[in-house]
């Protein structure tokens, strides 16, 4: 089986192709009914609550004998991971089932439907005793529609979530951050009328500043139902009538204030179909490669990044509020930044708007991570599932310019054969932003002199490198002799290098886990990076140390890894500044 996937994918002929998402645009924009808060929650590692907890049983009679209760059980917040939460589930992966009760107003010709953020790794949901549906993939959104199921008064939701890890899962079994387990995002109950909006792009016609192109996809909607478009400020206002498949296409001129970091610029964009009116904020703006360069709204563009996790400051855990997206990407602001790699995983929608509000450009990347299931026919589907969901939250987010399909996967047939795959969907989805995946297979073309080769390439619109001269092979200082090439004319990022540094810790350039190593390390890498062919970037790894179980010095690391620019206590190392200077050179330079 698994080798005629391969057979399958190399020769280009048709396989399964993933369901179109049934994600909910624009969740901010509608009337939503939160049900965040403090679940009571049941952890359960032998699983042994499959087919009985989804009930939520309460003993009728003195003697009736139910062996678990929601009632009695501690809480867990929603949201939030449920390894911070509690010592003894620090390192805890399994089952945990949580049950939240509300009440609930039936509505005439209204439709509802329960909306998670994400939950990590697997969930599984049921309402009032029903099993609404399962999600795989703990970083996308998804919904189900729970009209038929809901109750007037109190209702019963119950979620089994599992974070057990799966060599056949993306991500596989093995990574670099910690596998924070739990409900990690909002939960909501969403109303909407019986047709409603369920999808829609409104942006620049690709390669113009003056047209827009859109569609919208109305959800229960007769053929030839009417759908306009509107964009108040700029006088612009469509309408258009779905076909049978209740999709409505668009094509008008306006006169637009392009989006870019220094012009953050957004529009209300209001649409309008029978009884359902959305408003979303969207910016417009063109994004390309020409050779080597990238280009924003037609002019190169010279990409000031870091790399981040979605860890929370100061506390640690999953980050997930306003709050955590203002802290961080205040700091890659402070850095000088336009620009932000999250990494390895679509991050949450408040981290996104909010680099859409405050002018960052935004690489978004799914968790094909290292050396994964490549042959397995599931995995792709489900690779393909998440990136078709991190594109159905994202596509109107004008700050969000590259998709990015992996990280550090291994050069082989199977591999490239799934990324191709990857890299097809992705531009069959979104033609309108560029594909990356952050390579680390370089050739040793002599002494001193490295070739980026790496077959992927050839696939991809943006170059992006992972190297780790200084930390993982040679010295700081062989950077400066380091020579390298591509084999591509394409834009490039340096999309990781870095070493590891203590806060507080200081001492030689050259004593290891001092501020002034890893700041000597980026000295050697920024000039080094200055003399790559077609650089048209940088996002070094990385703005804050995070939790990893791969990280267990004592001491130094203490499960977390320590690559960061600033501690996860907030404290900036002397390596920031160096990048902070460098990048101010940049922004003065023009760059
Ligand atoms: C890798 C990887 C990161 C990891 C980093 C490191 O390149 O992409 O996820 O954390 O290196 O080793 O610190």
């Amino acid at each position: 089986m698994k080798r005629c996937l391969l057979v399958l994918l190399l020769s280009g002929l048709a396989h399964a192709r993933p369901a179109p998402s049934t994600l909910i645009a624009n969740i901010p924009g509608r009337t939503t009914m939160s049900l965040n808060g403090a679940w009571h929650a049941i952890v359960d590692p032998f699983d042994n609550g499959k087919g009985t907890f989804f009930r939520d049983e309460k003993p009728r009679s003195k003697s009736d004998r139910v062996e678990y209760s929601f009632d009695a059980s501690p809480v867990l917040n929603v949201p939030g991971d449920w390894n911070t939460q509690r010592e003894a589930l620090m390192f805890y992966e399994g089952p945990v089932w949580y049950r939240r009760e509300f009440s609930y107003h039936k509505r005439t010709s209204t439709r509802a439907f329960v909306y998670f953020g994400a939950v990590n790794y697997q969930a599984t949901v049921y309402l009032n005793g029903e099993k609404l549906g399962e999600h795989e993939g703990g970083f996308t959104a998804f919904n189900f529609e729970a009209t038929s199921v809901l109750r007037e008064g109190t209702n019963t939701l119950v979620v089994e979530v599992n974070n057990v890890r799966r060599v056949d899962a993306v991500p596989t079994l093995k990574f670099d951050w910690w596998n924070y387990g739990g409900i990690t995002r909002d939960v909501a109950l969403v109303e909407a009328p019986s047709i409603f909006i369920q999808d829609y792009s409104v942006q620049l016609t690709r390669g113009s500043q003056t047209e827009v192109d859109g569609w919208v996809q109305l959800n229960g909607a007769p053929s030839g139902q009417k759908v306009t478009v509107e964009i108040p400020e700029a006088g612009a206002r469509e309408t258009s009538a779905v076909d049978g498949a209740g999709r409505a296409n668009f094509h008008f001129a306006a006169k637009l204030d392009l989006w870019s970091p220094a012009h953050p610029k957004l529009y209300d964009v209001v649409l309008t179909s029978g009884a359902d009116t959305i408003h979303d904020q969207i910016g417009f703006r063109t994004i390309e490669v020409q050779g080597p360069n990238i280009l924003l709204n037609g002019k190169p563009i010279f990409l000031r990044g870091i790399s981040m996790h979605e860890e929370a400051p100061f506390r640690g855990g999953r980050a997930f509020s306003p709050e955590d997206a203002q802290t961080l990407l205040g700091w890659v602001k402070d850095l000088g930044c336009n620009f932000v790699r999250f990494a390895h995983y679509p991050h949450n929608e408040n981290e996104i708007r909010l680099a859409d509000r405050i002018g960052l450009l935004v690489w978004s990347e799914i968790p094909v991570y290292w050396d994964i299931d490549w042959a397995n026919p599931a995995t792709l589907a489900n690779a393909e599932a998440q990136l078709r969901d991190e594109i159905a939250r994202d596509h109107n987010r004008a700050a969000v310019i590259l998709w990015s399909l992996s990280n550090e996967t291994p050069v082989k047939p199977e591999r490239l054969a799934f990324l191709k795959q990857l890299a097809q969907d992705a531009r069959e989805l979104d033609s309108t932003r560029l594909i990356t995946s952050a390579m680390n297979h370089v050739e040793d073309t002599g002494s001193d002199v490295r070739t980026i080769s790496d077959p992927l390439g050839e696939v991809v619109d943006v170059l992006a490198l992972n190297e780790y001269l200084g930390w993982y092979w040679g010295r700081p200082e062989d950077a400066d002799k380091m020579q390298w090439k591509s084999n591509w004319n394409k834009p490039l990022i340096v999309s990781e290098f870095g070493g590891g540094a203590v806060y507080g810790r200081h001492g030689d350039a050259d004593e290891i886990w001092t501020e002034e190593y890893q700041d000597n390390l980026y000295q050697h890498q920024l000039a080094m990076v200055e003399r790559m062919p077609n650089l048209a970037g940088l996002t070094p790894w990385v703005l804050m140390d995070f939790r990893s179980p791969a990280r267990m010095l004592p001491g130094v690391q203490d499960y977390h890894n320590r690559k960061g620019l600033i501690s996860n206590r907030g404290q900036r190392k002397i390596a920031f500044y160096t990048l902070q200077r460098f990048y101010k050179k940049l922004a003065e330079a023009g760059k």
